[in-house]
């Protein structure tokens, strides 16, 4: 198991926002967290990436306990966070942007090379705009960007906060088709999206946050989409 959360509590001030949330995430499996606004997802992420300190319960990445840890120690072991409103360095470029993700992972002058060829192949746009400052994309090309970063840091697990939010309809099928290859690259993947039909489908398995609650885990195949969908946003 690659990852496990266990029964966390997370509030800000007088809110709660998570209310013992337990799940897993096996190695090499895509797992997608679904519900509303509000619901608890992005706090589920920045608990797990170290922005934020439960009040009880722990986290376990590979066995270990990471839960309190600085979000740079919980990077260094690959848990790379791409967080809603995307998280790049404006005031620096495309390129810039890309080597200091690659930097934080102490990665060689030739793993670099590397690494910015592929981003380059998944996303021309960002080879063509390297020397671009990151502020003056386009919202779908941050939102590459974004997920170009977590590439370049070879996160073992990538926490992924609505990664396909703002963009045209083209560009959302092509933000899926890179998770699902970054996935089949070897990759662990925690989806958090609003578009909750796609996130399913790409799924292994799904757990649908109600009120910072678990309301609903099961694999697409064994349940109806529908079924899922209305536990996470009606019931
Ligand atoms: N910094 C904060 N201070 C106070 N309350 C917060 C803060 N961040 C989030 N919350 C509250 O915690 C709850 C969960 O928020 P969270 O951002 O985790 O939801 P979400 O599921 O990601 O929603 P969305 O789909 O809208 O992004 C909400 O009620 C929200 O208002
Ligand atoms: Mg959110």
């Amino acid at each position: 198991m690659i990852l496990q959360v266990d029964r966390l509590h997370v509030g800000y001030g007088g809110i709660r926002a998570l209310r013992g949330v337990s799940f897993e995430v096996e190695e090499g499996e895509i797992v997608s967290l679904i519900g509303a606004n509000g619901a608890g997802k992005s706090t589920t992420l920045r608990t797990i990436s170290g922005l934020i300190r439960p009040e009880e319960g722990s986290i376990f990445f590979n066995g270990q306990a990471i839960t309190g840890w600085p979000p740079h120690r919980i990077a260094g072991l690959g848990i790379s966070h791409v967080p809603e409103g995307r998280g790049i360095f404006s005031n620096l470029t495309v390129m810039e942007n890309l080597e200091v993700a690659a930097d934080v992972m102490k990665r060689s002058k030739q793993h670099l090379k590397a690494d910015l060829e592929r981003v380059s192949t998944l996303f021309p746009r960002l080879g063509e705009r390297r020397k671009q400052l990151a502020g003056t994309l386009s919202g779908g090309e941050q939102q590459m960007l974004a997920i170009g970063r977590a590439l370049m840091m070879r996160g073992k697990l990538l926490l992924l906060d609505e990664p396909s939010m703002g963009l045209a309809p083209n560009l959302v099928e092509t933000i899926f088709e890179t998770i699902v290859k970054l996935n089949e690259d070897g990759s662990t993947i925690l989806l958090v999206e609003q578009n909750a039909h796609k996130a399913i489908q790409i799924a292994h398995r799904v757990y649908a946050l109600k009120t910072g609650q678990i309301v609903f885990s099961g694999t697409p195949e064994h349940h109806d989409i529908d079924d899922i969908l209305h536990s996470a946003y009606l019931e």
